[in-house]
């Protein structure tokens, strides 16, 4: 027995020592490369942005760590949405705005329709008898769990079923959920504030149970 196991343990750790080396490597290239741009001129800086995510991601250890998150994911969608043949599948961006698309932006200041709570909006949902399930990655520093349990507590639905823990089919627990009479409320075990980037498998499973309109599992398959 402890010889099958030794046997087994021995290349999987030359791998690991392997990917090590590799993230090691990843990271002083990261470091030059930051460093290049930081003595650059700006407008050289998107140049460089745009070839580190590329170089980084062609590395198929990177995507394996543990904890499955890439730090330079924002960088890739930048640069996807500003590709042109996105923007025309998207019909994005039709009156040519002459600056590139970016992530946050303060340009836009006419924007009147940000109500500061969407509670009386999911209200007049849930009467119009919509399928509604709200979800939060339960390491979510920016917009906790807590909060959001607080918040949904002031629409005073009935609980249906309380706190109580859903599976994924690697037997985990995948998160919990509180059934609200009208609303469906589940958390997302260890993600964080972008659910799919951080569990992408347990993503996939909460939109396709809400898709197939069936509950999680509440017990390991
Ligand atoms: C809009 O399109 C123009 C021309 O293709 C491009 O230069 C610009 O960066 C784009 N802007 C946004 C916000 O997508
Ligand atoms: C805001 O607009 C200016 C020019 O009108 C542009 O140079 C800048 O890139 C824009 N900022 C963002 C974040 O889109």
């Amino acid at each position: 027995m402890n010889i099958h196991l030794m046997a087994a343990i021995k290349p999987s750790t030359n791998t690991l020592m392997y990917t090590k080396l590799w993230i090691c490597i990843v990271y002083i290239l990261q470091l030059v490369l930051i460093a290049i741009s930081a003595a650059l001129p700006l407008e050289n800086f998107h140049m460089i942005r745009g070839v580190a995510p590329r170089l980084i991601s062609n590395i198929d250890e990177w995507h394996r760590r543990p904890s499955g998150y890439d730090p330079c994911l924002s960088d890739y969608t930048e640069i996807y949405m500003n590709r042109p043949d996105v923007q025309k599948a998207l019909h994005a961006n039709i009156t040519r705005i002459p600056y590139p698309w970016t992530h946050c932006s303060n340009n836009i200041t006419f924007w009147s329709d940000a109500p500061s709570s969407i509670l009386p909006i999911i209200s007049k949902l849930i009467a119009g008898g919509l399928r509604i399930w709200v979800y939060s990655g339960d390491t979510d520093g920016r917009i906790p769990v807590t909060a959001t349990r607080l918040s949904l507590k002031k629409l005073g639905l009935k609980i249906n079923q309380d706190w109580s823990p859903w599976y994924t089919d690697k037997k985990q627990v995948g998160g919990w959920t509180v059934e609200y009479e009208g609303l469906m409320f589940v958390t997302v075990r260890g993600a964080g504030h972008q659910v799919p980037s951080f569990k992408p498998r347990q993503a996939l499973q909460l939109l396709v149970h809400f898709l197939a309109n069936k509950k999680l599992p509440s017990a390991p398959f």
